[in-house]
């Protein structure tokens, strides 16, 4: 399975912060937004990772992640010209994908909580049809909205509805076939002019292969779209690593527990980074592993 990360668009709803910075590398309290969907993709053991960026940022990300093999990976780099819709990232995508399977997260996505990886080993699984997340939000019309049967059956899906069907949201996490690539190509533009991911999901409902998944009060799926939302996000990691002592995501840590490189590969990462408490946390594992 390969994945894509989203990480373009205009952050307009952020300006001025955005206005020269791209928003998924605004930070969330120690690292990079775009540190949290990455992690995502590591969890799930997706090794093959293609980042979508606007032409002035993409190599803002080139320069942060490089070419992957530091963390055991590879990872592609691709301008979009413009925001076309989510959508757009299979079209984009379509010769990283090749015949494989793909996993799509946005760059402004951040999840965490416990069991998170069975969930995503779960989706991965699913190899026919798509399969999307349900989060129960207070605010669904300002989201994908999914609605779905007692049997979990998905009924309906529309996007920023008026008068949503259901109060679960569905979160920029989203797992499909290789079908994707054409159905996107298919796609036609919403009443906003964008390809919508919405419309995809309709499609994968219409053939009857579209599974969601629901994820429950242990998971939190943060808020970024917003300078409030980023300073809760921001303090909520806060509050978390302080008091667990446990990172959430830590790339180089992940990558470590994952097998995709050795401790002495983890020490080199931590060694360049021991002047915060990041890369001390790194260190820390290190000695760990060692003892
Ligand atoms: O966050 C989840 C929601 O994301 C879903 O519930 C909605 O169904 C989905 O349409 C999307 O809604 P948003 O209105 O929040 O999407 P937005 O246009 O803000 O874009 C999401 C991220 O993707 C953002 O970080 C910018 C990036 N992006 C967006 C577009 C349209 C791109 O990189 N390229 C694009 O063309």
């Amino acid at each position: 399975m390969k994945g894509i990360i989203l990480a373009g668009g205009k952050g307009t709803r952020l300006y001025p912060m955005t206005k020269v910075v791209s928003k998924q590398l605004l930070p969330i309290y120690d690292k990079p937004m775009i540190y949290y969907p990455f992690s995502v993709l590591l969890l799930a053991s997706i090794k093959e990772i293609l980042i979508i960026s606007t032409p002035q940022d993409i190599s803002s990300y080139e320069q942060l992640l490089g070419d992957g093999s530091r963390l055991g990976i590879s990872i592609k780099y691709k301008v979009q010209e413009k925001p076309r819709g989510l959508a757009d990232a299979f079209i984009l995508g379509e010769e990283f994908i090749d015949n494989d399977s793909v996993c799509l997260i946005l760059g402004d996505n951040v999840f965490y909580g416990q069991s998170f990886s069975p969930i995503l080993e779960h989706a991965k699984q699913n190899d026919k049809g798509a399969t999307i997340f349900g989060y129960p939000v207070g605010n669904p019309h300002e989201f994908g909205v999914v609605e779905f049967d007692q049997s979990n059956n998905v009924v309906s899906i529309e996007e920023k509805p008026a008068n949503p069907r259901s109060n679960y949201a569905v979160p920029g996490l989203y797992f499909y076939d290789n079908q994707v690539v054409n159905i996107a190509k298919n796609v036609k533009p919403s009443a906003r002019g964008e390809i919508e991911i919405t419309s995809i999901n309709n499609e994968y409902l219409k053939r009857k292969s579209l599974k969601v998944e629901l994820l429950g009060r242990g998971m939190a799926w943060l808020d970024t779209g917003s300078p409030e939302g980023l300073i809760k996000a921001a303090e909520y990691v806060e509050a978390v690593q302080s008091r667990q002592g446990f990172y959430i995501s830590c790339i180089e840590e992940i990558a470590w527990r994952r097998g995709f490189i050795t401790t002495e590969q983890l020490r080199i990462l931590g060694e360049e980074m021991k002047m915060t408490d990041y890369g001390k946390y790194i260190l820390s594992l290190v000695k760990e592993a060692k003892e």
